[in-house]
């Protein structure tokens, strides 16, 4: 692929740092529940996950019932508005507005495959929501990452073929979901987290639309 005609995002860890976010808020949770929950732990199994499947992660081998289960999820959910309600622009990865504008100006779509159902309650902290010709979020489709759907309805979004999209993620959860979208996939993180990327950044700082590009 010489230029995609479509980079797509997805959002927790790669353009802020939400996911530590998310896990404070199941670290919350799972505090009240007397269950422990580790950094390592969440970056192994929850990072990219959604939801019902950290949850199950976290209250493996413990009983609850499926009223239980909904009112942990919500809870969970309760502890992350508060963190996100306080966010600012100041929360976006350095450089992503000019990497973001960059992208724009050479004529490739930009587009966001985030499987929380918070997503544009983010982007809209962080005064991104405009720059974006596609959002699609948790709300969009049934089957999460690692399912290539959140990326195969984002193309679709911007009207671009998934092999002609780049597809940027910190899970290899979503890694997986790009790869089977058809698209290049581009790993933030180190590398031995991924299976399978075509690129790997360390961060996202900084970069510029060249970084992003693969062969
Ligand atoms: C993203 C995050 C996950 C989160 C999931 C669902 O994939 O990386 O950490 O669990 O979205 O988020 P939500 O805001 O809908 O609970
Ligand atoms: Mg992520």
């Amino acid at each position: 692929m010489s230029q995609p005609q479509a980079i797509i995002f997805d959002l927790d860890g790669v353009l802020t740092d939400t996911s530590e976010y998310h896990y404070q808020a199941w670290k919350h949770l799972a505090d009240d529940e007397g269950i422990s929950l580790t950094h390592e732990e969440n970056d192994e199994h929850l990072r990219g996950v959604g939801r019902r499947e950290s949850l199950m992660y976290i209250i493996r081998g413990h009983q609850y019932s499926e009223d239980q289960i909904q009112e942990m999820m919500e809870r969970k959910n309760r502890y992350y508005h508060a963190l996100i309600e306080r966010m600012t622009p100041k929360e976006i990865v350095p450089g992503g507005v000019a990497l973001l504008e960059e992208i724009k100006s050479a004529g490739i779509k930009v587009a966001i495959a985030s499987a929380s159902k918070n997503c544009r309650l983010v982007l809209d902290r962080l005064q991104l929501t405009s720059y974006f010709d596609g959002i699609a979020d948790g709300n969009c489709v049934v089957n999460g990452k690692p399912a290539p759907d959140i990326f195969v309805y984002a193309a679709g979004l911007v009207n671009v073929f998934t092999p002609n999209c780049i597809g940027v993620e910190d899970a290899d959860a979503g890694i997986q979901a790009i790869k089977a979208a058809g698209m290049k996939a581009v790993a933030i993180g180190p590398a031995s987290r991924f299976h399978g990327p075509d690129k790997v950044l360390p961060n996202m700082e900084n970069k510029h639309l060249k970084d992003l590009l693969v062969e």
